[in-house]
Parts: C-alpha cells; sequence; structure tokens
C-alpha cells in the first residue's frame, strides 16, 4: 500500500496533490483551442434542457450547489439541487422538458441511483456526472460524462470534487454557448484561465500545506468550528466543515455567512473559531462585515483571502487571484489540507475515519 500512496503518508494527501493532474485530465479532449470553447460532443444531440435538478449526496451535493450558480448566471438554465436521499421520496414534479443531473464519485451511492431511477420511471433524461467507468451511474443515465480524477482511495473525497466542479463549469459554459447567454470573450478568458489552473495550483500546493500546518496546533483545541461563506463560498464553508468532521471528528458547521444572525451567533466564544472564506468577490464587503460581528463577540477569525487583502483578523490565509469562480480550485485544496492537517496534528485515522464508508451503496 505504500508504494501505491506515492510516498505520501496518506491517500487523502496525495490525492490533494493529484489536482493539478486531475484538472489537466479534466480539460484534456473538451476544449476546442483553436475556436476557444468548449467541446462536449456527447451533449450536441441533446436538447438544453429547460431546469435542471442536481441530485447527490456529500461532498458530490456541495458540488451541484456550486455548480447552480454558474450553470444559472452563464446558461441561464434554472437550477435546483437537492439532497438525493430527501429528493427521492417527496413526490418531487417532473417535466419531460427537464434534465436530472446525477453527480456521484462513486457511481454506486443508494439515494442518488434511486433518484435518477425515478426520474427515469418519469421520463426525464439524466445525465450522469461519475468517475468510475462501468458504474451504475454511469451505466444508467442517458448521457454520461466521465470525471476522470483517476481511482480515489481516501473516504473523504477531494480530487473527485475538483474534477466534478471542472464539469459543471465545462457545462455552464458549453450551455451558456448555444443559449447564446454567454459573450465569447467571456468563455474564452474563462478558457484561458482554466488552462493556467494546473501550475499555479502546482506552485501553491506547497505553500497551502506549509499553511495548514502553522494553523492546525493552533486550533486543534477547538470543539467547534464555523465555515463561513457567501454565494459561490458558501458551498465551499460547507465542504469545508465537512472535511473537517469526516477527518478530525470536530464538530463543525458550514454556514451562509448572512444567516449567522439568525440564530448561529449566540454560539459565538473564544472556543468556537470560525473559518472565513473572504476570497474577492462582489459579496467581500457583506463577508467583511459578517466576521466584524463574529469579532465582536470574541470569536477566533481564520480567513480564507486574496493576496493583497488585508483583513484585520486573527489568521490570514491568502491564496494567489485566479478568475472569478476559478479562485475555487486554489480555496478548496486549502480547506481539505486545513481538515488534513487538524487530523494528522490531532493523531486520527485519516484515510479510514470512523464509522463512513467510501461508498454507501445501501439506504
Ligand atoms: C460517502 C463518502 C463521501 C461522498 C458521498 C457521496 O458518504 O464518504 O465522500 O461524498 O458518499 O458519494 P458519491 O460516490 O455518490 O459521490
Amino acid at each position: 500500500q505504500s508504494a501505491q500512496k506515492g510516498g505520501y503518508r496518506h491517500f487523502m494527501l496525495k490525492e490533494i496533490f493529484e489536482q493539478p493532474t486531475v484538472i489537466t485530465n479534466c480539460l484534456a479532449g473538451r476544449l476546442d483551442l483553436k475556436n476557444r470553447t468548449v467541446s462536449l460532443p456527447e451533449l450536441d444531440a441533446l436538447e438544453i434542457p429547460e431546469q435542471i435538478q442536481i441530485v447527490a449526496c456529500g461532498t458530490s451535493y456541495h458540488a451541484g450547489l456550486w455548480g447552480q450558480h454558474l450553470l444559472e448566471s452563464w446558461a441561464q438554465i434554472p437550477v435546483r439541487v437537492e439532497i438525493a436521499s430527501e429528493f427521492r421520496y417527496r413526490n418531487p414534479i417532473f417535466k419531460s422538458e427537464d434534465m436530472i443531473l446525477a453527480i456521484s464519485q462513486s457511481g454506486e451511492t443508494a439515494d442518488t441511483l434511486a433518484s435518477m431511477r425515478l426520474a427515469k420511471e418519469h421520463g426525464v433524461k439524466v445525465l450522469g456526472l461519475c468517475n468510475v467507468v462501468g458504474s451504475s451511474v454511469a451505466r444508467e443515465a442517458d448521457t454520461t460524462i466521465l470525471t476522470q480524477a483517476g481511482p480515489e482511495i481516501s473516504v473523504a473525497s477531494t480530487k473527485a470534487m475538483c474534477s466534478q466542479l471542472i464539469l459543471l463549469t465545462l457545462l455552464a459554459l458549453y450551455w451558456g454557448r448555444r443559449k447564446q447567454t454567454l459573450p465569447a470573450n467571456v468563455e474564452s478568458s474563462i478558457i484561458t484561465g482554466l488552462l493556467d489552473l494546473p501550475q499555479i495550483l502546482e506552485a501553491e500546493l506547497p505553500l497551502l500545506r506549509s499553511r495548514a500546518q502553522e494553523l492546525a496546533p493552533a486550533y486543534s483545541t477547538a470543539r467547534s468550528f464555523f465555515y463561513l461563506g457567501r454565494g459561490m463560498s458558501f458551498p465551499l464553508a460547507l465542504e469545508g466543515a465537512l472535511k473537517l468532521k469526516e477527518i478530525s471528528y470536530i464538530h463543525a458547521e458550514g454556514y451562509a455567512a448572512g444567516e449567522m444572525k439568525h440564530g448561529p451567533i449566540a454560539l459565538i466564544e473564544p472556543e468556537f473559531p470560525t473559518f472565513a472564506l473572504a476570497l474577492n468577490d462582489a459579496l467581500l464587503p457583506k463577508t467583511v462585515s459578517n466576521l466584524v460581528e463574529v469579532q465582536a463577540r470574541n470569536g477566533k477569525v481564520i480567513a480564507l483571502c486574496h493576496s493583497g487583502f488585508d483583513l484585520e483578523v486573527d489568521h490570514t490565509w491568502e491564496i494567489p487571484n485566479a478568475q472569478g469562480p476559478l479562485s475555487t480550485f486554489l480555496a478548496l485544496p486549502a480547506l481539505q489540507l486545513f481538515a488534513y492537517e487538524m487530523a494528522v496534528y490531532l493523531g486520527k485515522d485519516v484515510d479510514q475515519p470512523r464509522n463512513l464508508a467510501k461508498s454507501v451503496t445501501v439506504e
């Protein structure tokens, strides 16, 4: 097994560090470099959906929440995202011009499969976004897009989410062009940004890891954590909290920063720190004012922010600037590495966390 870990101490760490390669593999063959457009020929024969219903579980669900933003803003397709175990039991309304997008790393998650089978029974087309060739999702979906992250061994999903986010970005660009809702120059500049990502991330990963190693001891006595974000950073906050729960067993809640005032802020005290996603987007001033509220209640704050933003918090964690939503591909490994280094510092079994399974094939 140690050979398979390629010199890394854990599969999780290896898989986090594979993300630059994963991005390269996900883009391979899916970009028309001459015309600077996305090429997804498997979708060319399909009608553009009127509405998309995303169903997924766990980390894949968070990927769906993130993708909703781009599908709506670039392709102007209304998107709903639901946890598969909820969707399957609530008599959802199906329309034949809609599409179900089932996101699953393993392609074997029971609730996700049941949701897509239900949709098929109602005559709705299913698009699968899946990492495992020949899995149930890949076989049963009407059309499948493979995420090409390679085998993911660590129970806590890392590189698979990265691949899902890349494919969701490509899907939004693709439908945005077909619907003519996205200007060609935006598509082309996002493509440039995507092509630059692997190299930027490769250089950045060791720095992210060092910062995670510095911060972990300072926060290792926390009993609970908030992860706060807004907009596209909200799903990342959910994912950051999930990673910390899964492998370090520290209670963590991902919350929409603007919702804190409606209850959760009552919990803030020095032993209940906040990990804030304070990236430079249109909502940053609002996130910052949410953090001021946390600090006014003596809550400690780590803020993940872009270089050059000198936020007045206990610890800033700077990542390089990337184009718009592509900052996610630097923020996500920071969250993964923070959870990883916390778990290692606390002596937890990173690759085999208690009570968890890689793939949940029963209800
Ligand atoms: C399990 C895994 C998670 C994963 C979830 C959904 O809970 O531990 O890491 O996100 O299942 O899995 P899927 O294979 O459908 O993406």
